[in-house]
């Protein structure tokens, strides 16, 4: 009973559904911290949730260069995607952001994404 009420809930039968995560800091305060450095690739980067059923966007473009983004596409909302192949891309219709930026590369967004200041920590980073 229990594993069919989780494909249940899966499909939004059983109970409530998980509250759709948020772009940005949630509740966090600055000087909480986000995540390790050791956790957001190189080129790359890491979806990291929030406290308040959030999500922020961390990336490292170059070795040692931290950045963060709300992902909510400026579009219509939709969290964006790590970077891939050097861009980061919106799941939803296609929109493309520079990822040392946020600028917007390809529509249909019209801007960035909204950079979220943060530092480096020891092996932390933390919102500034
Ligand atoms: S919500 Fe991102 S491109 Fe439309």
């Amino acid at each position: 009973m229990l594993l069919l009420c989780g494909l249940a809930a899966a499909l939004g039968a059983c109970g409530e559904p998980a509250p759709r995560k948020t772009g940005g800091v949630g509740t966090a305060r600055p000087g909480d911290r986000v995540t390790s450095a050791a956790s957001v690739p190189v080129g790359s980067g890491v979806l990291v949730d929030m406290p308040g059923n959030a999500q922020l966007l961390v990336v490292q473009p170059q070795s040692g260069e931290f950045r963060a983004f709300n992902p909510a596409c400026p579009h219509v909302g939709s969290l964006v995607n790590p970077p891939a192949g050097g861009v980061i891309t919106c799941p939803l219709h296609g929109s493309a952001f520079d990822p040392s930026s946020g600028a917007v590369r390809k529509g249909p967004a019209t801007s960035g994404l909204t950079e979220v200041a943060i530092s480096v920590s020891g092996q932390d980073l933390l919102l500034s």
